[in-house]
């Protein structure tokens, strides 16, 4: 039997599903709430920037395996049916809120047919589904649901779809099982592992390794303040501890640290739901995490008073990177951002760089003067930051914009710069956690 397949929210995470499952040979039909976003991607055209997904798409729209729609009744042919919408901070605390993925469960639910699978794969509070799954059992007693959580990484999210390291399935019973392994057949081929759990560690799962990954950051964050206060260098240090490969050198660039649309805010609803469940001194840590995390961001901050003054309202500073990261879009909670924002509030006059984020940084910062020539930004200030490790910013030449700014100085907040190149061109460069 071949499936057909529907994706419910078609943002980062539904979009590129739907097009990998589509490269899979799958039908599959996504819906989306947003008209416009449906309308770009039924034109084949993505709505963000993602290395690969733009051709893949437009590839899998010409096989008319793939389309998009905001009819919710569009799922009734569908045998499985992907939830990927948001699951974002709420306004009001830590929590996440939940209104998106229980209005996408109570809007597909009419059109459920006979034996076919709700497969969750946002990332919920533990115990999430099990209440979606009672939820389902009186509104379509008909249709089952299970959890798969999603590890794709914002610039990798072909790759980590289509080849993951893991495939982790949150089920009830073997039914949905083996549903889950004749979608996931041809990845399992692949020799991927395949992890079978129930709903709540499906769903712990996730959250686990987001916090993981946020302390792997923080704690090298925080090393790199020590070694900023006892004259070490943090590059040095993790490349040493790195060897160890209980330790890993992965997820040590120390810097200004984490942001996203996924990490800040999955420990903080890691941390409420704990304390709902009781468990509350067992995720406490995580609030250290998050505090050494935004540390980072004052931390470059003060470097820019102690080079510049305490009073910035005379200074032009350039801004390297808007983005949470390279080779994405995405603004969400960005560390770059962020600073420049702070820094404009403190009187500076500040003008960002980013290869591909100005037009998601101007809508949530229209203050801020943005450009798209490296050259342009640099021209008279008073010291650049780097703060998001685009490839560009690292062929930049130093002898050739040492000519175009006022000042030669240069923060590199993410220890990606090569320092010697730089200071051999005349420049003080500083960089977080490098004393010298
Ligand atoms: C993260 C996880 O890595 C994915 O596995 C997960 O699926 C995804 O969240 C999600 O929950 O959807 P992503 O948000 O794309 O993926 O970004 P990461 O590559 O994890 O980077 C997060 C932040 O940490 C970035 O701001 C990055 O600059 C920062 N970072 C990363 C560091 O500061 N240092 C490092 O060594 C590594």
């Amino acid at each position: 039997m071949t499936l057909t397949l529907s994706v419910v929210g078609c943002g980062y995470l539904g979009a590129t599903h739907a097009a990998c499952m589509s490269s899979l040979g799958f039908t599959v039909i996504g819906v989306d709430t947003d008209p416009n976003k449906v309308a770009m991607l039924q034109r084949g055209e993505l709505p963000f920037y993602e290395p690969g997904l733009d051709t893949l798409l437009a590839d899998q729209m010409k096989t008319g395996r793939l389309s998009f729609t905001t009819d919710f009744s569009a799922v009734k042919d569908a045998d499985i049916h992907f939830v990927c919408v948001g699951t974002p901070q709420s306004k009001d605390g830590l929590a996440a809120d939940l209104t998106y993925v229980r209005s996408a469960v109570a809007e597909i639910a009419p059109y459920l047919k006979d034996g076919s699978l709700v497969v969750g794969k946002s990332t919920v509070p533990v115990g999430t589904a099990q209440s979606l799954r009672d939820q389902l059992a009186k509104t379509a007693p008909q249709a089952d649901l299970a959890w798969n959580p999603e590890f794709l990484r914002e610039g990798f999210a072909v790759e980590d779809t289509l080849t993951p390291n893991r495939l982790v399935v949150g089920v009830a019973n073997d039914r949905a099982e083996e549903i889950l392994k004749q979608v996931y057949e041809p990845i399992i081929a692949l020799g991927t592992p395949w992890i079978r759990a129930d709903l709540p560690t499906a769903e712990l799962v996730k959250v686990a390794a987001n916090s993981f990954l946020a302390t792997k950051i923080s704690f090298i964050n925080a090393m790199a303040e020590v070694c900023e206060a006892a004259g070490g260098d943090v590059t040095v240090l993790a490349k040493a501890i790195g060897y160890d490969p209980r330790i890993g050198n992965k997820f040590l660039q120390a810097g200004i640290g984490f942001g996203g649309g996924c990490l800040p805010k999955d420990i903080r609803a890691f941390m409420a739901r704990a304390e709902e469940l009781g468990a509350k001194q067992a995720l406490e840590f995580l609030r250290e995490i998050d505090a050494i995390n935004l540390r980072a961001r004052h931390r470059v901050i003060d470097v820019v008073r102690s080079e510049l003054s305490e009073d910035l309202t005379k200074y032009k500073i350039a801004v390297l990177g808007a983005t949470f990261k390279p080779d994405s879009d995405d603004v969400r909670d960005s560390p770059a951002l962020d600073i420049a924002a702070q820094l404009q509030a403190a009187g500076a006059a500040v003008v960002v760089h980013d290869p591909k984020g100005i037009e998601p940084a101007r809508k949530r910062f229209p203050k801020l003067e943005y450009t798209e020539v490296v050259n342009d930004a640099v021209k008279g200030v008073d010291l650049i930051l780097h703060l998001t490790e685009w490839k560009e910013y690292r062929a930049i030449d130093p002898s050739v914009i040492s000519g175009l700014v006022k000042n030669k100085i240069i923060i590199d907040g993410r220890n990606m710069l090569d320092r010697d190149l730089w200071r051999n061109a005349g420049w003080k460069f500083h960089a977080l956690g490098r004393s010298d």
